[in-house]
């Protein structure tokens, strides 16, 4: 297999793109994309200060390396969500990585800082683990963002992410949630501007980035999200790519050109006023932020280990869904609000 570019031996086929490449020419075919979208989408420009939210994992890893060897100036986040050893391994690597290439790390341990972890926050709410996780991610990115006067907050989302996230809502006939989906959130009412860098790039390719710049990244999926549904659409969405290359990016990239606008009034609609919560003064539709009242409820509640929230707990919780909590409810209009979407 030779490169399509020099000839050279190919470590890498992209069959989508109908091309091969060596190691030196994959890894600017990576920054070449990461250019592209931060150019095509206006995500951020060079003097601007981006705070990448860091997992540990290959994507938010791959993105930090890249805006680092593009030049720009980023700063990681990592928040220490408190899922056992899945954290653990993801607070080392993430602060490996950082060391390793002298970048500074913004950490947040949520057991400390504010006295609870994500499986007790899912046994004191009786809601899905992802829901009380989405919802103190993104809090805490807009804080870290705002106190720390950046001017953007970029994540690792990457294609195959998106892709599965369009499918999720067309497949219900999510409108609203299809009038927000986009590579770029605009700054709004205390909100930071939020982007994604890597909707250009699959999860194959920034698992083989790192590969080959030897990221230690961890593989390892959150246990918590075991067997979500964002997942099966994944797994529907590689089929196709297998047998059609480039069915994901067509997918989403012409949702992006030829349909998304035409859901963008349906969204707004829906956006309700925000004011400053009256705890901490983020932007909330509500009296009191989703945020400061999930704190309130969890904060001192006798730990829950991670073993003890099994794949039947998170079904029966599922089932009893229906009856949304406040605070829940409240953080879908605040998200709505801030043009951000709330995984279901
Ligand atoms: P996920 O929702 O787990 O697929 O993660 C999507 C993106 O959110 C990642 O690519 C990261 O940019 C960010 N992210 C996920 N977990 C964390 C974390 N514990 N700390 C900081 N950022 C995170
Ligand atoms: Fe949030 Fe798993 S990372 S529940
Ligand atoms: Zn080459
Ligand atoms: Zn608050």
């Amino acid at each position: 297999m030779k490169c399509t570019v020099c000839r050279g031996e190919a470590v890498i086929d992209l069959r989508r793109h109908n091309a091969n490449f060596c190691r030196e020419h994959f890894l600017r075919f990576c920054r070449d994309q990461v250019a592209k979208a931060i150019a095509e989408h206006r995500m951020f420009g060079p003097d601007d200060r981006v705070l990448v939210a860091v997992s540990g994992g290959k994507d938010s890893l791959a993105l930090w390396d890249l805006l680092v060897e593009l030049g720009y100036r980023a700063e990681g986040l990592y928040i220490d969500l408190g899922i056992g050893s899945y954290s653990e391994a993801s607070t080392a690597t993430s602060v490996a990585f950082a060391e390793s290439r002298g970048l500074t790390l913004h950490r947040v341990d949520l057991r400390e800082e504010h006295g609870y972890d994500i499986p007790t926050a899912a046994a004191v709410t009786r809601r899905v683990p992802c829901s009380s996780c989405g919802l103190s991610k993104r809090h805490l990115f807009d804080e870290v963002a705002r106190t720390g006067g950046f001017d953007v907050v970029a994540t690792g989302h990457n294609l195959d992410d998106e892709a599965a996230v369009l499918l999720g809502n067309v497949l219900h006939w999510q409108t609203e949630y299809l009038g927000r989906q986009a590579p770029v959130l605009e700054e709004r009412d205390g909100f930071p501007k939020k982007v994604k860098p890597l909707v250009r790039l699959s999860e194959r390719e920034t698992a083989a980035y790192c590969v080959l710049r030897g990221i230690d990244y961890i593989v390892e999926e959150c246990p918590m999200a075991a067997g979500n549904r964002h997942l099966r659409y994944k797994e529907a969405l590689n089929a196709l790519e297998a047998a059609s290359p480039g069915t994901k990016h067509a997918f989403y990239f012409e949702f992006l050109d030829k349909a998304a606008d035409r859901f963008r009034p349906e969204a707004r609609a829906s956006q309700e006023e925000l004011r400053p919560c009256t705890s901490c003064g983020a932007p909330t539709t509500a009296e009191v932020c989703a945020f400061c009242r999930l704190v309130e409820r969890v904060r001192g509640a006798e730990p829950v280990p991670v073993e003890v929230l099994g794949s039947k707990g998170r079904r029966r919780r599922r089932r009893n869904g229906a009856a949304r909590d406040g605070a829940a409810a409240e953080a879908g209009a605040t998200a709505a609000a801030a043009g951000e979407r709330v995984r279901p």
